[in-house]
């Protein structure tokens, strides 16, 4: 299908950067420098400023990022970890992976964890909170954080679509133990391919991962951890971001704040085109208690099976991230739950296309469509 408007148009995207990324690519390519080389080591340090945390590890994913974290907290068996079941299946499947137990909280209608959902769920086996920061806004951070100190639980922040997101000015995934990020190309910082990282304070959990995500192994440049590269603590993951990817996120980090700007005014723009349309829109906070990145901008319609393919058939890329909450598929052993929230919103979402380089006449043409399709409706 040759789109109007796509989801993302990564050639826009490619273009604005063109030249710094061949080359890099050059470069790159001519000194063979491929694993963990210099611009893995550039990207952990321009992370750690951004966000200004003490340790960044990367890796090849966000998923790895959130396996090797709870790997490296030693949960026992049946732990059990409460997050959410409108978030992709990743979050869930590293908890699962660890030999924990998810326990699922109801989402509010900013889609994120409902801290008032939270307390209840709290047994004698709670060990940790994984809050999902989704679609570039940030949970509730205040809330969760108090419960979690309440209960002395873990916090740790599965932030793969909202890099660049603040809560009372500070950046989500600084607020608990661990933040885990994605590099997957639709994230608001993305490579070309697969990525992630863990961002921490905590020195132990920092060298750790620093292993666990090279079989570990590790010998760092000032000597610390181990005596030589060929020393090996304990089993590990081959799970490393590679160098001409971190390469690539280095020259888009330099502009990932244009471009949360840029994203906030569009979210702006679909608000005010949509205003009068029965739809429920996303709120726009204006800097106040959140700074959103507006990874997707999502609205919430009675009419979702219908809109979304009056929008395709119109050759917009709209999407339904995700259409059922995780608990729906049989295959996950989620147990059987029913969260109003959750559901409700799973049946209601639609992502429109969200991207900075989207142009004035494609954000008309999405509006006119939404318009059409409720006309034809009245
Ligand atoms: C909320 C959430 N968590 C985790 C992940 C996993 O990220 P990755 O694809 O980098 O493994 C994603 C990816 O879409 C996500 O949206």
């Amino acid at each position: 299908m040759k789109w109007k408007v796509p989801y993302i148009d990564f050639g826009r995207q490619f273009k604005k950067q063109e030249k710094l990324h061949l080359n890099k690519f050059k470069d790159i390519m001519n000194k063979g420098d491929f694993v963990l080389r210099g611009e893995v080591e550039k990207f952990e340090k321009t992370v750690a400023k951004y966000l200004g945390v003490k340790y960044v590890v990367s890796v090849n994913s966000c998923t790895d990022a959130i396996l090797l974290t709870l790997g490296s907290l030693g949960f026992k068996r049946d732990a059990e970890i409460i997050s959410v079941a409108h978030t992709y299946v990743a979050t869930l499947s590293a908890i699962k992976h660890v030999a924990a137990k998810p326990i699922l909280a109801d989402i509010s209608d900013d889609f994120n964890i409902d801290p008032t959902s939270i307390e209840k769920l709290i047994t004698k086996k709670t060990r940790a909170i994984l809050p999902v920061h989704l679609y570039g806004h940030s949970c509730n951070m205040s809330a969760i954080m108090k419960i979690a100190k309440k209960y002395n639980l873990l916090v740790i922040e599965d932030g793969a679509q909202s890099f660049g997101a603040k809560y009372n000015n500070r950046f989500v995934g600084t607020f608990g133990k661990a933040g885990c990020f994605s590099l997957h190309p639709l994230k608001s910082l993305g490579a070309a391919g697969d990525g992630g990282f863990i961002v921490t304070n905590d020195k132990k959990l920092y060298e750790k991962l620093f292993r666990l995500r090279n079989h570990g192994q590790g010998k760092r440049k000032d000597g610390k951890f181990l005596k030589s590269r060929y020393d090996i603590d304990f089993f590990g993951f081959c799970s490393r971001l590679d160098n001409l990817q971190a390469a690539i996120v280095n020259n888009k980090i330099k502009i990932l704040e244009p471009n949360i700007r840029k994203r906030n005014l569009i979210a702006k723009k679909y608000n005010k085109k949509f205003k009068g349309l029965p739809l429920i829109l996303p709120k726009i906070y204006e800097k106040k208690k959140y700074r959103d990145v507006f990874n997707s901008y999502v609205i919430r319609t009675k009419y979702q099976s219908q809109l979304f393919k009056f929008l395709r058939k119109n050759k917009i890329e709209a999407l339904i991230n995700w259409p059922k909450p995780l608990y729906k598929h049989k295959g996950l052993k989620l147990g059987k739950t029913f969260l109003t929230n959750t559901e409700k919103i799973c049946k209601e979402i639609i992502s429109l296309p969200i991207f900075p380089e989207i142009k004035e006449s494609e954000l008309n043409f999405i509006a006119n469509t939404v318009e059409k399709f409720f006309k034809s409706r009245s």
